[in-house]
């Protein structure tokens, strides 16, 4: 699409010049980003994750922001702050994206190792190449490009616990609504339904995880003095989680959202080869793909505490745990879901069992309000930088700041982006980021910086 076909009014060639001659100033921070291992999870090392936010600090410290600090907001690692204040009358804009990653877990099913950054094909791989360093640089990209003639003011927010459900940050906002007030939020921890397909993102589920515990036997016994009369701990909590869903595989548990998704649609051919559901294996559950993986719950049972098969004593199981992850429709309040959940496991324990069953952590979903001047500057940006028309999709993940924010700020537009796309490996092994994706996004967002501040609010 040309600039005045889109309605676009800054210089659009001038300015995907200027991105292009910044990209290899991103490319060098994402690298440099990635050979940090930044695992914010108990159990992980610190002294990496607090190297990373330092390296964001000292990247928006040199992109020429004026104010640069890191944020403390335990238990968690320090957040990221950086500002650049609005000349007076234009609109402040916050940027945000995350700096902790998720662990590497089997480096042997790595290609190449999850810390070197590797451009392979046109692609950046390794861990947080995509999910999310990407989304740090590509602000860096889109300040760094505007440069001096930056016509927003700018607030940066990258934190260091996304992947751990941000809980420090999230009583951090409520409490400095001041620092991250702004006319517009740009959350950059998103992807596009397609490479090349821009996309806004308009839902997130919300998430409740919870944990049950079940006991039955003082200590572990034999299984052929004690078996089919001592019951077994694991035997129960499996008959338990059993009932989490119908023979269909839907959700079972009364008091679960479900709503239909009237949005964009995805085909079950599409889903299916990216999710690599094995040829034979039938997807489960009812209702349109996007009914259950935008809009309905999910659950999942993310753990269990068992011995090794290979090393597995032939006795009677006296205690076993599992976690059980449930993604909560966009409208639903996680607390609500969670407790549905703990009531239901709580009344389906067989035998007498004692079953302990609580509430691990909770995260908010979100949901876009209607456009307006601000999302409508959003769309043209993206139009222009991708040369195709915007998907306005769901997302059946979750990133609980953006309701917290949201809230802090209820006038924010909410633009949700990231230049991921289905191959990425988010999470997985072999994490990725295609680099000429990058590019559209890092322009992407510095047209809608332009735009906002030509008056596009
Ligand atoms: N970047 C993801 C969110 C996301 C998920 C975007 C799927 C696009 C597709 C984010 O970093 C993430 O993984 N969030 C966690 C949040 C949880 C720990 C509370 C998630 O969804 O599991
Ligand atoms: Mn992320």
């Amino acid at each position: 699409m040309t600039a005045e076909a889109s309605g676009i009014q800054v210089d659009v060639t001038g300015l995907r010049h200027r991105v292009r001659a910044v990209m290899p100033e991103v490319l060098a921070a994402l690298e440099g980003l990635v050979r940090i291992p930044s695992v914010a999870f108990a159990g992980y090392p610190r002294e990496p994750v607090e190297t990373a936010a330092g390296a964001v600090a000292d990247l928006f410290r040199n992109a020429g922001l004026p104010e640069v600090r890191l944020l403390d907001v335990p238990p968690d690692p320090p957040a990221v702050f950086a500002a650049r204040p609005a000349s007076p009358g234009a609109p402040t804009v916050l940027l945000y994206a995350h700096y902790d990653v998720q662990p590497a877990g089997n480096e042997s099913v790595w290609r190449t190792p999850p810390y070197e950054p590797v451009v392979r094909d046109g692609r950046l791989y390794g861990r947080g190449s995509s999910d999310d360093k990407a989304g740090v640089v590509a602000h860096l990209g889109a300040l760094l490009a505007l440069g001096d003639d930056c016509p927003v003011g700018v607030k940066v927010l990258i934190e260091g616990a996304e992947e751990g459900g941000s809980a420090g940050l999230e009583a951090f906002v409520p409490a400095h609504a001041d620092l991250v007030a702004a006319d517009a939020m740009v959350v950059c921890d998103l992807g596009n339904v397609r490479l090349g397909q821009p996309t806004l993102i308009t839902s997130l589920r919300g998430i409740a995880v919870v944990d049950v515990e079940v006991e039955t036997l003082a200590a572990p016994v034999h299984s052929g003095s004690y078996g089919a009369a001592a019951p077994d701990a694991l035997v129960a909590l499996v008959r338990m989680l059993a009932t989490l869903h119908d023979e269909r595989g839907n959700p079972a548990v009364e008091g679960l959202a479900k709503l239909p998704y009237e949005g964009t649609q995805l085909t079950e051919e599409a889903f299916r080869a990216e999710a690599g559901v094995l040829p034979g294996v039938d997807l489960v559950g009812d209702g349109t793909i996007a009914d259950r993986v935008v809009t309905g719950p999910a659950i999942s049972v993310i753990g269990i505490d068992v011995a090794d098969v290979e090393s597995a004593p032939n006795i009677v199981i006296p205690r076993a745990r599992a976690r059980v992850s449930v993604r909560v429709a966009p409208a639903q309040d996680p607390h609500e879901a969670a407790h549905a959940v703990v009531r239901h496991l709580q009344t389906r324990a067989p035998w007498h069992v004692r079953a302990k069953v609580t509430v691990k952590e909770t995260g908010d979903g979100f949901r876009a309000a209607d456009g307006g001047p601000a999302y409508r500057a959003a769309v043209r940006a993206l139009e222009t930088a991708y040369e195709r028309p915007v998907t306005e999709i769901g997302e059946g993940g979750s990133i609980p700041l953006v309701a917290a924010l949201q809230r802090a700020a209820p006038s924010a537009v909410m633009v949700l982006i990231g230049p991921g796309d289905p191959t990425s490996n988010a999470h997985a092994p072999n994490e990725s980021v295609d680099l000429s994706e990058l590019e559209r996004s890092v322009l992407g967002e510095a047209l809608f910086l332009g735009e906002l501040g030509k008056g596009g609010l």
